[in-house]
């Protein structure tokens, strides 16, 4: 993107978190900032802020796991604004737990929100910004979509595939010479942000059924215990949001707000090249 400056910008997750940060930092460009998340307060709080600062805001709920609401959106942004340059498909849950202990709805609830809230994004916000006269399109995964943690099935099932949809996309773009569209996905390490109660916004019909075992809540306290741990020692997501501005300005894919984990997925490379079992990562932990 050559310039930022009035803009529209939509933002999905933008009531918290890294999703916050993108409209802040996307605002501090002079663009128009679509805030779009399913938590009412989150959401109007984050509009409340960008209202302050003077920018041009809609506030829109969505539920991205749901194709007719960001049908809705994007049918909300063309009325309010006409057009729409940049998409960050970023609103996301996480859980843990072992595999052999997640039950269907797990699955269900992460691949909804993580895959198919991007899958959405792309299928209703492409066509306006093929329109444009230069857009970009960019999805937060993680580098749990190109490391795989023991503990996170669902969520690096997820992650791994917004990857693969987003270099996919990223080679039509290129390829496309009607569009001036850039891609790029997001893979952060751990940032100080609301995730860890990300359950806040899970809906009650994908709620886990009791067992009636201990394995599961015990699973489940030793991963939230270390994931508060870590988020404490998280970046500032301002600071990721900055990385995500900077690659959207100078089109590029790959945006690895947390280079330390280089060495992980050179690894991971290094053992599918060699065709070796996959080792552990460096920064495994499972919750001990
Ligand atoms: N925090 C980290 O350490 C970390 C690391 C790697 C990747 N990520 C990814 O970053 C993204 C943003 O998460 P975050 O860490 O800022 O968490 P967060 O919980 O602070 O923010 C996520 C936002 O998404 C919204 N949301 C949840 N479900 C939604 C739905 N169905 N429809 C619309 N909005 C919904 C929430 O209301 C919230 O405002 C996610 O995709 C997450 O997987 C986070």
């Amino acid at each position: 993107m050559r310039s930022l400056k009035d803009r529209v910008v939509v933002v999905t997750g933008a009531g918290s978190g890294i999703g916050r940060a993108l409209a802040l930092g996307y605002a501090a460009r002079g663009s128009k900032i679509v805030v779009a998340d399913v938590q009412d307060d989150a959401r109007t709080e984050t509009v409340g802020l960008l209202e302050a600062g003077g920018t041009e805001t809609l506030g829109v709920k969505v539920d991205v796991s749901d194709a007719a609401s960001v049908e809705a959106l994007a049918d909300a942004t063309i009325e309010r604004f006409g057009e729409v340059h940049v998409v960050c498909n970023n609103a996301g849950v996480g859980g843990g737990g072992l595999i052999k202990d997640q039950q269907l709805v797990d699955w269900k609830w992460v691949i909804d929100v993580n895959l198919w809230g991007v899958i959405h994004g792309i299928q209703y916000f492409l066509p306006h910004l093929r329109a444009a006269d230069e857009a970009h399109i960019m999805a937060t995964a993680s580098v749990a979509g190109l490391t795989a943690t023991p503990g996170l099935g669902p969520y690096n099932a997820s992650k791994f595939a917004v990857v693969g949809l987003m270099e996919t996309l990223f080679h039509e773009m290129e390829r496309d010479d009607e569009a001036n569209v850039g891609v790029s996905v997001l893979c952060p390490g751990v940032v100080k942000t609301n995730i860890i109660t990300a359950q806040r916004n899970r809906p009650a019909h994908l709620r886990r059924q009791r067992t009636g075992t201990v394995v599961n809540e015990d699973a489940r306290r030793r991963n939230a215990n270390v994931a508060a741990a870590l988020a404490e020692r998280g970046m500032d997501p301002a600071e990721v949001a900055e990385c995500v501005i900077d690659a959207s300005i100078e089109r590029r894919f790959w945006v690895l707000s947390h280079p330390e984990h280089l060495v992980e997925i050179e690894q991971r490379n290094l053992a599918l090249h060699q065709l070796a079992n996959p080792a552990l990562a460096t920064s495994f932990t499972d919750g001990e």
